[in-house]
């Protein structure tokens, strides 16, 4: 593929990990985690839940590493977990560093197997650019790696 791709992804718990790790292998792309500090959310569920709904409420998204040299590359998958239906804190702190970008976005997500608005909310975040449709999976359908990344190649085919 002569497209240059990076896949930037944030994983509270590993499945978006995983589909990043596929990803990476599909398109031969370069893979960037987004970090945050290890005190921001809690080892629980519920209270990590709280917390992303109070940074949104607050407006004060959590502090993520800035990545460099976005405009090097094509096609940006930005890939995240699904948090109450939204996209993550996390990730809205990153799409904050691909204001102007000139190539493609597309975003990859993992859920419980409940995500059907979590596109139009990442199309707020991305006004102005161009987004392309994207992919849900749930860790389920991860588990078969094979049929996944048969299903993450067509789904880069298409977008490309
Ligand atoms: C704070 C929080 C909120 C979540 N909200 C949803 C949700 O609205 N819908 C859903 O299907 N799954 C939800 N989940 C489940 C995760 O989206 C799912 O487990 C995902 O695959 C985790 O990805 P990760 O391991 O990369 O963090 C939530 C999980 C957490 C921790």
């Amino acid at each position: 593929m002569s497209e240059k791709t990076l896949i930037v992804y944030y994983s509270w718990s590993g499945t978006t990990a995983k589909m990043a790790k596929l990803l990476q292998k599909v398109t031969n792309g370069k893979l960037e985690e987004i970090k945050v500090g290890a005190d921001v959310f809690s080892n629980d569920m519920y209270q990590t839940s709280d917390i992303a709904q109070q940074q949104l409420v607050s407006g004060e998204l959590p502090e993520v590493q800035n990545i460099s040299n976005l405009s090097d590359y094509d096609l940006i998958l930005v890939g995240g977990p699904v948090w109450s239906g939204q996209v993550s804190t996390p990730v809205r702190s990153f799409l904050k560093q691909t204001s102007g970008f000139q190539g493609k976005i597309a975003p990859f997500y993992t859920s419980a197997g409940s995500d059907e608005k979590y596109e139009t909310d990442f199309g707020k975040l991305t006004d102005g650019l161009d987004v392309v449709t994207g992919i849900g999976m749930t860790s389920g359908s991860l588990q078969n790696e094979e049929s996944a990344s048969t299903q993450l190649s067509d789904w880069i085919k298409q977008i490309n």
